[in-house]
Parts: C-alpha cells; sequence; structure tokens
C-alpha cells in the first residue's frame, strides 16, 4: 500500500478520506524536527506539508519513493522546486483555496487603516477620547493599486470595487484581455505608485521582486497611501517602510509577512501603539473556511495521483 506522510496541521476529515486509500502517518509536529524527518522520508510515495517543513535538497536526497508533495498553501518557498522538477517529485500547491481569506484580510486593513482604527483604539482604551483628532477616511472613491494581478488580485479588485474603489494594476505578465474582464486599468509601476491611494502586494517573491518597495519607491508615492503586504516578507524592505512612515510619506501599513518569521524583536520593537498599522503572523489566508478548502483540495489531489500511478 502507498504511503503518505503529513508533516503539519490538516483537517482530520481529509486525513480520513486519504487514510481510506492509503497508509497515512499524520505527525503535525514534524517539521520542527528535521532529524526525525530526515530518518523518515524515505518510506513515503508522498508528503503534505504547509510552510514549515523545509524540504531542501539535502532532505530530498533521502527520498527514494516519493513521487508527490502537496503544499497546504501557495508559496513554494519551502520547497527545492528545482530539485523536485529534475528528479520526477511533482509539487501541489492549493492554488485559488485561500485566495479569497487574503482578500478579505486586504479589505479589512484597507477599512482600519483608512479610519484610523488602531489609533483610534488606543485613543479610547487609554481615556484620550480622540473624537475629533482622529480623520476617518471612506474606501468609497479611492485608488487600490495591485502589484501583482494573479488569483489574489483579481479577488481584491471584486471586493474592492464593491465598495466604490477605483482599481489600478501593475503586472507585465497578464493578458489586457484579463484585466479588462475585471474593469482593473493596467498601469505601470510608477504610475501606480503615484495614483494610489492603497497599494496592496500580491506578488510571488522572486529576484525581480524582492526589495521592490525601498525607500526610493516610498518616495514616489503622492497620496500617503496605506501599504498592505500579504505576500512575502522580503518585497518590502522593513527598515525602509518604518522610516517612509515616520517621515509621513505613507499614512499607514499592514504587515502579515516579514522578512524573517517568526518575526524577529529588532523590527517589532520599533512599532509602538501610537502607530497606525496592523501586524498579524502570516494569517491572512488562513480562516476555518480555507483550511477546509484546502486540506480536501490536497487530499483530492494526492489520492488521484498516486492512483493514477499504481
Ligand atoms: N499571507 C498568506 O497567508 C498568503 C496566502 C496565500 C498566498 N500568499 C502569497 O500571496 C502571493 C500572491 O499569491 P497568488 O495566489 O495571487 O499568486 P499568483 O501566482 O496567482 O499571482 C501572482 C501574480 O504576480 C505577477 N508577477 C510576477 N512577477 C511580477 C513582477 N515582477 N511584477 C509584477 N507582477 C508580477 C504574476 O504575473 C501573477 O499574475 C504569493 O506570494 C503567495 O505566496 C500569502
Amino acid at each position: 500500500m502507498k504511503k503518505v506522510l503529513i508533516t503539519e496541521f490538516m483537517e482530520q476529515d481529509s486525513v480520513d478520506t486519504i487514510a481510506k486509500k492509503f497508509e497515512v502517518t499524520y505527525n503535525p509536529s514534524l517539521s520542527e524536527n528535521n532529524e526525525e524527518l530526515a530518518s523518515q522520508i524515505g518510506f513515503f510515495d508522498a508528503i503534505i506539508v504547509r510552510n514549515k517543513t523545509q524540504l531542501n535538497e539535502s532532505l530530498l536526497v533521502a527520498t527514494n519513493k516519493l513521487r508527490f508533495i502537496g503544499r497546504l498553501g501557495v508559496g513554494l518557498d519551502n520547497i527545492d522546486t528545482n530539485y523536485c522538477e529534475n528528479n520526477n517529485i511533482v509539487v501541489q500547491p492549493a492554488t485559488g483555496m485561500n485566495a479569497h481569506s487574503v482578500a478579505e484580510y486586504v479589505i479589512n486593513c484597507s477599512l482600519s487603516l483608512l479610519k484610523n482604527i488602531p489609533l483610534a483604539h488606543q485613543g479610547t482604551v487609554s481615556g484620550k477620547w480622540p473624537r475629533t483628532t482622529i480623520k476617518s477616511r471612506e474606501l468609497q472613491g479611492k485608488t487600490m493599486g495591485l502589484l501583482g494581478f494573479g488569483v489574489i488580485g483579481k479577488k481584491v479588485s471584486i471586493l474592492a470595487q464593491a465598495f466604490g474603489s477605483r482599481i489600478v494594476a501593475y503586472d507585465p505578465y497578464i493578458l489586457q484581455s484579463d484585466a479588462d474582464e475585471y474593469s482593473v486599468s493596467l498601469v505601470t509601476q510608477s504610475e501606480l505608485f503615484e495614483c494610489s491611494d492603497i497599494i496592496s502586494i500580491h506578488l510571488p517573491l522572486t529576484d525581480e521582486t524582492k526589495n521592490l518597495l525601498d525607500y526610493s519607491s516610498f518616495c514616489e508615492m503622492k497620496n500617503k497611501p496605506i501599504i498592505i503586504n500579504s505576500s512575502r516578507g522580503s518585497i518590502v524592505n522593513q527598515k525602509d517602510l518604518i522610516k517612509a512612515y515616520k517621515d509621513s510619506l505613507i499614512s499607514g501599513f499592514a504587515l502579515d509577512v516579514y522578512e524573517s518569521e517568526p518575526v524577529k524583536e529588532k523590527f517589532f520593537s520599533k512599532i509602538s501603539n501610537t502607530m497606525n498599522c496592523i501586524l498579524t503572523p502570516h494569517t491572512s489566508g488562513v480562516t476555518v473556511e480555507s483550511n477546509v478548502r484546502v486540506s480536501q483540495f490536497i487530499a483530492e489531489k494526492v489520492i488521484h495521483f498516486l492512483s493514477a500511478n499504481n
């Protein structure tokens, strides 16, 4: 019987579905024990991971049966995809399954930061009653700039348009017809920086996108926008982001992802409760509903793959 190893949290119903067909080892703490993982991985035909399990070459060379990696999420930074491609191992992300959760997160942060909710909350609980000092703005009529117009960017555009926002996007790799279908204007990166009130990032981390937002990009922004990063931390230079906020080049920021995770004290010690910002621990795509969708999707894919490759 084919064997499947699951090294991080997966919905129990989906684990049970796989176990009806194949032998399953479900050990959600294995991602934290590299030595044990290295000693076990050679026995399995398929492995299912989230983003903590580091499937790098030194671990993958210890596999001789492995033919399928299921990723309970989208980013593949923790998997050596080149090695997999060269060694006939299929890598299957849960494309689109948590996109709606991320899109709702972006709308939530846009509304909260336009309305200065972090400052209103802090002022209220500290007894200052900042009723006249805190300015609140509407999402309606604002321009939202999307860096990257893939699965999540498209979902964000639909939700933001329902609030009456205009959407511009920078993505040189999509077709004009794609943008037209969503009533979104494609612009250059500089045009996006210049005209946006909110900038939300939906890019993969590549050599091209690393450090894409640095101090010089913040200087190009004309409307003191709100910056939202729910894609990958290293796309934004964190030090420059804080400086840009302190220099009033931007009016707020939301970060769900960081240059290194868990986020280091060196960074969060620079954040104070007088800043209009929201920091979350890489959870924008993780909701009760998306967990079910992601797990079911990967369960179906692994069953289909192992059944077809008997
Ligand atoms: N925080 C979370 O919980 C969470 C959850 C899901 C996805 N993500 C991350 O969100 C990001 C977007 O995910 P997605 O599913 O929309 O990906 P996607 O592949 O569907 O879309 C990415 C888009 O970026 C474009 N792109 C690539 N390089 C570019 C560049 N240099 N300049 C402009 N555009 C470029 C591509 O053409 C593509 O359309 C990924 O980094 C993913 O890992 C995070």
